[in-house]
C-alpha cells in the first residue's frame, strides 16, 4: 500500500486534506477517535505546510527604503521575540510534568498535555524565525541590537502557573503579537518588510489557534474550571490592562522574567503601542467564547462573568 493510500484509508485522522489545528481535541482523545500519533502527525503536517525562510524574506527587503518608523518597529519586535524561547521551553517542561501528574487519574487530560508539550517544539522553531529575522535587521542596520546581557535577561523562564491560565495568557500574548504585526504591515511602505510582517503575523494567528484548542480541551475535560480563562482575559482587557502594554502609567517590574509588552519603547513615527487595541479586545472576547462557550463583549462583561464563576 502506498503512503497516500494508507492515509486515505484512515480518513481525516491522519490528514488527507489541508492540515489544520485539531478541532475538539478532548472529545477526539476521550472517544478514541484519534491517537496521540494521529494528532502529532497533523501538527507536523501543519508545521511543514507553513514553513518559510527568514533568509529569503530578508533578502527581499530594500534596506535603504526603510523609514525611521520601520527601524523602530523591527528593533522592538526583535526584543519582544527574544522572550518566546523561554515561553516555549517552559510549556514543554510544564506540559510533560502535568502529563505525568494526570496519568492514571484522567488519562485523556494526560494525553492533551502530551499533545501540547509536543506541539511546543513547532512553536519554538517558528518563533526562532521571528526572533532571528527582526534581530538580523537590528544587527545589519546597527539599530541598537540586544547585547549579550539583554539576550540573557530576556531568556529568563517564566514562573509556573496553572496550565489553563498559562495557555490563556499565551493565547492573549499571540493575539497582541498578531494584531501588532498586521497593523504595522498596513503602515510600512517597504514591500519586503510588509511581506515579512504578514508572514510572522500569520504564524502568530496559528499559535493563538493552538493555544485556544489546548485550553478548550482542558475546559472540556471538566478538570480545569473556566474561571481561570476569565481571570486572565480580565487581566488583559480591563482598563489599564496588559493589552495597553507599556503605555500604562505603571508596569510591573519583575525579577523573575520579562513580559515583552511591558518593555517596548514609547510610540514613534507611524508606530503606536495602541495600534489595533479594539481588534485585540474583540479577539480576546472571541477567544474566551471559543475556549469556554461563554459570550462576553466588553471589559465589564468579562469581569462580571469572572466574578460570577468565582462565587
Ligand atoms: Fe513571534
Ligand atoms: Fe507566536
Amino acid at each position: 500500500m502506498t503512503a497516500a493510500a494508507a492515509m486515505s484509508s484512515v480518513g481525516r485522522k491522519t490528514g488527507t486534506g489541508e492540515p489544520t489545528v485539531w478541532p475538539d481535541l478532548y472529545a477526539a482523545l476521550a472517544e478514541r477517535e484519534a491517537s496521540l500519533l494521529d494528532i502529532i502527525w497533523e501538527q507536523h503536517r501543519y508545521h511543514e505546510h507553513r514553513r518559510w525562510s527568514a533568509e529569503r524574506l530578508l533578502h527581499a527587503i530594500n534596506f535603504s527604503e526603510l523609514s525611521a518608523s520601520d527601524r523602530f518597529f523591527v528593533t522592538n519586535a526583535g526584543r519582544a521575540e527574544l522572550t518566546t524561547k523561554p515561553g516555549a521551553d517552559r510549556v514543554a517542561r510544564l506540559a510533560d510534568a502535568e502529563c505525568r501528574r494526570w496519568l492514571g487519574k484522567d488519562d485523556t487530560v494526560a494525553k492533551v498535555m502530551q499533545a501540547c508539550g509536543t506541539w511546543s517544539r513547532y512553536w519554538n522553531e517558528e518563533e526562532a524565525h521571528h526572533e532571528m529575522a527582526f534581530n538580523f535587521l537590528s544587527l545589519a542596520l546597527r539599530l541598537d541590537p540586544p547585547d549579550d546581557a539583554t539576550v540573557i535577561e530576556y531568556r529568563k523562564i517564566f514562573p509556573d502557573d496553572d496550565m489553563l491560565r498559562t495557555l490563556t495568557l499565551l493565547a492573549c500574548s499571540e493575539i497582541n503579537a498578531a494584531v501588532t504585526y498586521n497593523e504595522y504591515a498596513r503602515r510600512t511602505r517597504e514591500p519586503g518588510l510588509r511581506a515579512l510582517l504578514l508572514q510572522v503575523g500569520a504564524d502568530e494567528v496559528q499559535h493563538m489557534r493552538y493555544f485556544i484548542a489546548f485550553a478548550k480541551a482542558l475546559v472540556d475535560s471538566g478538570a480545569y474550571p473556566a474561571k481561570g480563562v476569565l481571570a486572565i482575559a480580565h487581566l488583559f482587557v480591563r482598563p489599564g490592562g496588559e493589552i495597553y502594554g507599556a503605555t500604562r502609567p505603571e508596569t510591573a517590574t519583575r525579577e523573575t522574567h520579562v513580559n515583552w509588552w511591558d518593555h517596548l519603547d514609547d510610540a514613534e513615527g507611524d508606530v503606536s503601542l495602541l495600534m489595533g487595541v479594539d481588534k485585540k479586545l474583540q479577539m480576546t472576547y472571541k477567544m474566551v467564547e471559543q475556549v469556554t462557550g461563554l459570550v462576553v463583549n466588553s471589559p465589564d462583561e468579562v469581569e462580571d462573568t469572572w466574578l460570577g464563576l468565582v462565587d
